[in-house]
């Protein structure tokens, strides 16, 4: 291990976490609440969607009718998990970026499992009982999977994977969560993947593709409203964390396709010209009527829109899977 401020705990025989330390104190949730909602046009950080709370209405996302990514793409790994594996090379360890559930993650160990006397398995995410919940499940299940949890944001991982060596490595980046960077944030975070990769190894990256506007609104605006609770939850999250004293009534879940920037918005807008008091950081935020919080983009991609992406890293597509309505792929890539 290359970084010493790194702290390796095994909580089991197969299961060890690596986790290292924040190293900036950037962007606390208060530091970026007071921030964004003081900018204009104002906006919140993503990332902080995903309390226990807004974790839980995720999941329920991914099952709504109208949700069709999860669903198309778990669909993809099961129909062509063999075809991808194989085209990635032979034996792997999975590195996944973001593994959450990682229940599509399983339909690959499923496959790796036969193919393999033993399967390695790398989890980045910034939750360390996420890891270790899951991770445990995953133990019971795949008798010869050894699990290291890497608890980090995703750039600090890649640093710490480039300057180990290894065996031929497939990168995992599922659920178009590179849509919810915008091009240049995509092209920072790549370059760092990229670095981190030796010519073997290969990344597997879920992407949603452009359609029909109204298909894509729909998604991120279904008819039982919980993306919309979903995006609410972000001030119900900073009255509970911060004393906000917003009213969820006086806002509204807004979402739709920017055909111009290729990207799904979401925002928050106030539905009344107000004034609403943060207790903890001791400070009013002044909305009018019509006025939003941007709260999260979705690009959506057609394969010259993933080159843009992938050529100043010096990636490229190896192959490319689509599912037979076209709305999804899965993209291997490669190194050049
Ligand atoms: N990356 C997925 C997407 O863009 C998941 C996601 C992120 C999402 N934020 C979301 C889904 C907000 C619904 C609402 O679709």
């Amino acid at each position: 291990m290359a970084n010493s401020n790194l702290v390796r705990k095994q909580y089991h025989e197969r299961l060890v976490l690596d986790v290292m330390e924040v190293q900036d104190s950037r962007g606390t949730f208060a530091e970026d609440v007071a921030r964004g909602l003081a900018a204009s046009p104002k906006s919140l950080p993503p990332k902080y969607f995903y309390d226990e709370q807004g974790s839980l209405l995720f999941e329920q996302i991914t099952e709504l009718e109208e949700y069709y990514l999860t669903r198309t793409e778990a669909g993809m790994l099961a129909a062509h998990g063999h075809d991808m594996l194989a085209a990635a090379g032979d034996p792997l360890t999975l590195v996944e970026l973001g593994s959450g559930s990682s229940s599509k993650t399983r339909l690959l160990l499923d496959i790796l499992a036969k193919r393999q006397a033993r399967v390695d398995y790398v989890p980045i995410d910034i939750s360390p009982t996420v890891v270790t919940e899951f991770g445990e499940q995953l133990l019971n299940d795949y008798p010869s999977l050894h699990i290291r949890g890497l608890i980090c944001d995703y750039h600090q991982a890649m640093g710490e994977l480039k300057s180990e060596s290894h065996g031929r490595r497939l990168f995992l980046f599922l659920g178009s969560s590179m849509g919810n960077y915008t091009p240049q944030q995509a092209v920072r975070l790549l370059r760092v993947v990229r670095e981190a990769m030796g010519p073997q190894d290969r990344l597997l990256l879920g992407l949603d593709l452009k359609k029909d506007a109204a298909v894509l609104r729909r998604a991120y605006d279904d008819a039982k409203g919980v993306t919309a609770a979903f995006n609410l939850n972000l001030l119900a999250r900073i009255n509970r964390e911060l004393g906000g004293r917003f009213e969820l009534e006086r806002f509204r879940h807004k979402a739709f396709y920017n055909e111009e920037q290729g990207r799904v918005e979401m925002h928050l807008e106030s539905l009344v010209s107000q004034l609403v008091p943060v207790n903890g950081l001791q400070r009013s935020f002044s909305f009018k009527n019509g006025e939003t919080i941007h709260t999260e983009n979705s690009y959506k991609f057609d394969r010259q829109g993933l080159r843009e992406i992938l050529e100043p890293c010096a990636l490229a597509i190896q192959r490319q899977w689509l599912d037979h309505r076209r709305w999804f792929s899965l993209n291997l890539i490669e190194p050049v």
